[in-house]
């Protein structure tokens, strides 16, 4: 007898629709060969609501009083959020030295930065770029904010906490374990304060392209294992948006395995010494 028998079976007709469903809200491109790995997430959402079948599930999303709060629950149950400390750190080595030097100069007058990290997960990212700021002793005593965003609120919750457990911390040194968290339990540690000062998270879907479009600008962006997740249309409203969103000059890193290429050319490709990174161009096309 088969493990899951007593369940139901997601039929074509309420796959297509759950799918094109998820897509229009936030850009996740389901597969037609994950339609079980889509079945086998949400079957817990069904019993919980006690629906016997998923075309229930699919009108309960679309026009139950409680849908708001049950799709964040299903997309919960449909995305990755694979992250940890100082991930890729050949791209933040470049960044920190000389893409942040780059920064300092043209931000000397109004001595403000601001970094997004888009897709942050439970905020690894963003205080990693905190830490790098903090590291390069470039940035003290200027207004600085590092934003992380998310589509789930459980990931922006503990983004929020700031609390981390070996995982999160496998790339991470004993030397910077030292210098900027602080242990809480025996496999638990704490984002120290003054990195925790620069950072803030708010929710944010990336596909929601009215979102956020009165924010101020931010020098750069941090996008790193996000659009993977998306088609190429997808793909594109997210590079628009973060166009808009950087300043003239302004960077955009994305992960070591995405790239532009017949995506966007509105950004021009910079060759640093230790990386390739992308850049908003500077109006008239001057860039130091
Ligand atoms: C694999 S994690 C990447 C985390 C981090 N950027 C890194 O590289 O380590 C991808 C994140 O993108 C978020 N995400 C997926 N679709 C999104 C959307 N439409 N808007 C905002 N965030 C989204 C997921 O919730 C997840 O936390």
């Amino acid at each position: 007898m088969p493990f899951d028998s007593g369940r139901p079976e997601m039929n074509a007709e309420e796959f297509r629709l759950l799918r094109d469903f998820v897509y229009a809200y936030c850009g996740i491109l389901v597969r037609d060969d994950m339609k079980y790995v889509m079945q086998r997430r949400l079957w817990p959402r069904l019993e919980a609501l006690g629906l016997n079948d998923f075309a229930s599930y699919y009108r309960y999303l679309r026009f139950d009083a409680q849908r708001r709060a049950e799709l964040d629950t299903a997309i919960e149950a449909l995305t990755t959020h694979e992250t940890y400390f100082f991930r890729e750190p050949r791209q933040l080595k470049a960044f920190s030295q000389e893409v942040l030097p780059v920064l300092e100069r043209r931000n000397a007058r109004l001595r403000r930065l601001r970094l997004w990290s888009a897709g942050c997960s439970s905020g690894e990212e963003a205080y990693t770029l905190a830490m790098l700021l903090k590291e390069s002793g470039r940035f003290e005593g200027w207004d600085v904010e590092v934003h992380g965003s998310d589509i789930s609120r459980r990931v922006l919750a503990a983004a929020r906490q700031g609390e981390y457990g070996p995982s999160a911390l496998r790339a991470t040194s004993a030397e910077q374990l030292a210098r900027y968290f602080t242990q809480i339990g025996p496999n638990r540690v704490r984002v120290r304060e003054d990195i925790r000062a620069w950072v803030t998270f708010g929710h944010h879907n990336l596909q929601d392209t009215e979102h956020g479009t009165s924010s101020p600008r931010v020098d750069a962006v941090f996008c790193r294992n996000v659009l993977i997740y998306f088609d190429t249309p997808a793909r594109q409203r997210v590079l628009k948006l973060l166009y808009d969103r950087l300043v003239p000059g302004g960077y955009l890193m994305l992960g070591h395995s995405e790239n532009l290429i017949n995506l966007s050319a509105d950004f021009e490709l910079v060759h640093l010494r230790g990386d390739l990174v992308y850049r908003r161009p500077e109006l008239g096309g001057w860039n130091p």
